[in-house]
């Protein structure tokens, strides 16, 4: 399993003013995917715009130990998959290490439950933390062989299913508005007999949907009284071709709340995936009253995308609506600063699943806020914050790349110096982060 090591330390000192036209990565849930299925597709699959995060690095590797030949990352972000088909995979010879990635080990039970070789996950210490309980579940039932083995928690320890005998369809109520358990029981009815279902008690990104149906493989959706439906039915193939992958929306939050709580200045953010499952946090800062438009509509590879234009705001706090919540879930870190910079309190409610993130994202956000002189009150599922001035301190990210980053950005308008602890894992997600933030003007040094 990954060895910790938790070395790199982010030390800011004020700023103010941001000014720049920057691309942010590639999105990572699509990175992830894009190899998923290539790899399980027939045929060449040729990538561009892929994340080269650590978390989508480890799915790579992952489909690699199981016999799947694929090239890449390059300088320019291109990656080509010679994929084998839904059964095409070959028994990995050693435990599969996913680092810190929660969509890796979640999206591959799925896949795995539906393979006649045993298989063994588990990643660092933060992930063997998470609850897999959500995604073991739903494959019990459908018949798979696999479990959590550490009383929820990985190693995910799967012993594959009988030669001939397919997973069982099923229909699953979500009891959760969480992509990776809707996609994992997604892509483990492939390998069903007959049609599996699955109904999402709120809007979560459709990012599989989308991606299976560029690959062909057919999916439906309907809405229902209580959600959204969505259908598979085993038994067809993934063929082969071109994935854009679009700029990552959760990464480029850090820049629009950078944007708006600027002293003076403005910054243009391009090619940023504005998938309406994604969107919550322009929705949010537009009603925090943030100077933002969204420009240059377009589609890239099946997802919709877009430039931002973010202009220093006099932002003010809010209650946040429900239905944001979800799609807006990666976002928090850098909403919870725009928070604390907006005039008035901002109360977020119904978000208990912040708890269950690379890590606690509520109680990791309030200790910092707190250590920066910002008041806060904490709730099971949410958080009140009310604006003030950010001074100085030393914040724990405990290994979270987006509360490293979050806290990293408010450097903007603090009185002093913030040392941010345990910073390493930015790399999982936005390894240029530090570069392109020094470039539109912070002052964040790596010790
Ligand atoms: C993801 C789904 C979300 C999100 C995660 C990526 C995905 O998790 O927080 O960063 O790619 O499907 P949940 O499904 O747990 O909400």
């Amino acid at each position: 399993m990954s060895e910790d090591n938790k070395t790199l330390t982010l030390v800011t000192a004020p700023s103010g003013r941001i000014d720049g036209d920057i691309t942010v990565p590639g999105d990572k849930s699509c990175s992830h995917r894009s190899i998923m299925f290539g790899s399980l597709a027939q045929g060449r699959t040729h990538i561009s715009g892929f994340l080269p995060g650590e978390d989508c690095l480890a799915t790579m590797k992952a489909f690699k130990a199981m016999g799947i030949s694929i090239e890449g990352p390059d300088e320019d972000h291109n990656v080509v998959i010679e994929g084998k088909g839904l059964d095409g995979l070959s028994a990995p010879k050693n435990l599969l290490d996913v680092g810190n990635s929660g969509t890796t080990i979640r999206l591959m039970s799925g896949i795995l439950a539906g393979q006649q070789f045993p298989s063994t996950m588990a990643g660092d210490s933060s992930l063997n933390k998470r609850p897999m309980q959500r995604v073991v579940t739903p494959l019990k039932l459908m018949a798979a062989n696999i479990d959590a083995a550490n009383e929820g928690k990985p190693p995910v320890v799967n012993k594959g299913r009988k030669e001939g005998q397919a997973l069982n369809a099923i229909h699953y109520d979500l009891p959760m508005a969480s992509a990776q358990v809707k996609s994992c029981v997604l892509l483990a009815g492939m390998y069903a007999n007959g049609t599996t279902s699955v109904t999402e008690p709120g809007i979560t990104r459709d990012h599989t949907e989308r991606m299976l149906t560029a690959f062909g493989y057919p999916v439906s959706v309907e809405d229902t009284a209580k959600g959204k439906k969505i259908s598979i039915e085993g038994g067809h193939q993934l063929t082969a071709c071109d994935i854009q992958v679009p700029g990552d929306i959760s990464s480029a939050t850090f820049f629009m709340v950078a944007g708006l709580i600027a002293t003076e200045g403005q910054l243009m953010i391009r090619n940023v995936g504005i998938n309406p499952t994604r969107v919550g946090a322009i929705n949010i800062l537009k009603k925090m009253n943030g100077d933002l438009t969204v420009i240059n509509h377009r589609m890239a590879g099946g997802e919709p995308i877009a430039d931002i234009l973010v202009k220093a705001s006099d932002l003010v706090g809010i209650t946040i609506d429900q239905v944001d919540v979800p799609l807006a879930i990666d976002e928090f870190p850098a909403i919870f600063i725009a928070a604390s910079c907006a005039q008035g309190t901002t109360r977020l409610r119904g978000a208990e699943e912040l708890r269950v993130k690379e890590s606690d994202r509520i109680q990791a956000m309030a200790d910092g806020l707190v250590e920066l002189d910002i008041q806060c009150q904490v709730y099971t599922d949410g958080i009140d914050i009310v604006g003030g001035q950010l001074t100085s301190g030393i914040i724990h990210s405990h290994d979270d790349h987006r509360i490293a980053m979050a806290f990293a950005i408010s450097s903007l308008r603090s009185k002093g110096e913030i040392k941010i602890l345990e910073c390493d894992n930015v790399a999982t997600s936005f390894p240029n982060f530090v570069t392109l933030a020094n470039q539109v003007g912070l002052k964040v040094n790596k010790q």
